[in-house]
């Protein structure tokens, strides 16, 4: 069976922690290594992207290897061709393929049909290699993770359930603060809470964003309307209305708390832009260090 990517809850903290590890170490002594020497990665998507998408094409091909970048729509699977059949036919011509889509169901189809590796670069319930990215930016800027106070700020979304999944099997008190009816799934806070029971962390689940931010080492927030949601533009914006992140709520933070979002942003709705231009904020260290986490993925699951 080919090493999947699909969600940070199918590897153990110790794979987390180590690619974590490894997004620094690339990003700290960049080699010449290419452990995707002749190997040739698909990267199917189905919905936008500017930095996933960009940081995987650049990514495999430093690491010695062949990006093909195929646009969903213009795929027969838009055409009735099933996920098995095509994954099938992807694994006789490449050795890996990174899938953004809509259902997480999409990806573990196309997984249980490929014998070569699956990667998610976002589904509607998770984005685990931004969460790699996002403790390799905090574990840089803060020297370690056990113990830090990470404040999540708005809808209980894909970024929220891979921040708490990953979160807590890194060690990190993970606040996570949405309005009613938009908290993150269950089943994701129950499996992250019997991680941070083992590792020493904590996951707390609020409606308040200042309860969440008060004292926290780093604030995070991720767009109010995810894609696929669009339709659900105005009832989201009367919803999080109080929640946005602004200088307002950073002064309840540690004074040298870090503003995080994985961006694209949208200044005025989620977050403020002295909050996301200002000296506390790192997204651009976020975004680079996608290059590096996501490096570090490939390498894990298709490097031998
Ligand atoms: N953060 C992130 O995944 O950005 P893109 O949608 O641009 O890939
Ligand atoms: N929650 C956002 C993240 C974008 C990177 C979305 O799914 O649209």
């Amino acid at each position: 069976m080919p090493k999947h990517f699909l969600t940070l809850g199918d590897l153990t903290p110790a794979e987390v922690e180590s690619l974590v590890n490894e997004a620094l170490r690339l990003k700290k002594s960049p080699s010449d290594e290419k452990p995707l020497e002749g190997k040739s990665v698909a990267i199917l998507f189905a919905k936008s992207s500017t930095r996933t998408r960009l940081a995987f094409e650049v990514g495999i091909y430093q690491l010695g290897g062949f990006p093909i970048f195929l646009d969903h729509a213009t795929l027969q699977v838009g055409r009735g061709e099933t996920l098995a059949d095509t994954a099938r036919v992807m694994s006789r011509y490449v050795d890996g393929l990174v899938v953004r889509t809509y259902e997480q169901s999409v990806l573990t189809e196309l997984a249980e049909a490929a014998s070569i590796p699956v990667i998610n670069a976002l589904t509607n319930s998770y984005h685990p290699t931004q969460a790699v990215a996002d403790f390799a930016t905090l574990l840089e800027k803060k020297g370690s993770l056990k113990g830090l106070k990470l404040a999540y700020v708005g809808d209980g979304n894909n970024v929220a359930h891979s921040l708490l999944l990953g979160g807590a099997m890194l060690g990190v008190d993970v606040h996570l603060a949405a309005p009613e009816g938009f908290e993150p799934d269950g089943a994701v806070v129950e499996k992250a809470k019997s991680f941070s029971a083992e590792s020493g962390g904590s996951i707390t689940i609020t409606e308040s964003p200042e309860e969440a931010v008060r004292s926290a080492d780093a604030v995070y927030t991720d767009v109010w309307v995810s894609m696929g949601q669009e339709e659900e533009t105005e009832k989201r914006r009367k919803a999080f209305g109080g929640f946005i992140v602004d200088e307002a709520k950073l002064k309840l933070a540690k004074q040298d708390c870090l503003v995080m979002h994985c961006l694209p942003a949208h200044r005025g709705e989620e977050i403020s832009a002295g909050a996301l231009d200002g000296k506390q904020s790192v997204v651009w260290d976020q975004a680079e260090y996608k290059l590096h986490a996501q490096k570090a993925v490939l390498k894990m699951v298709m490097g031998e």
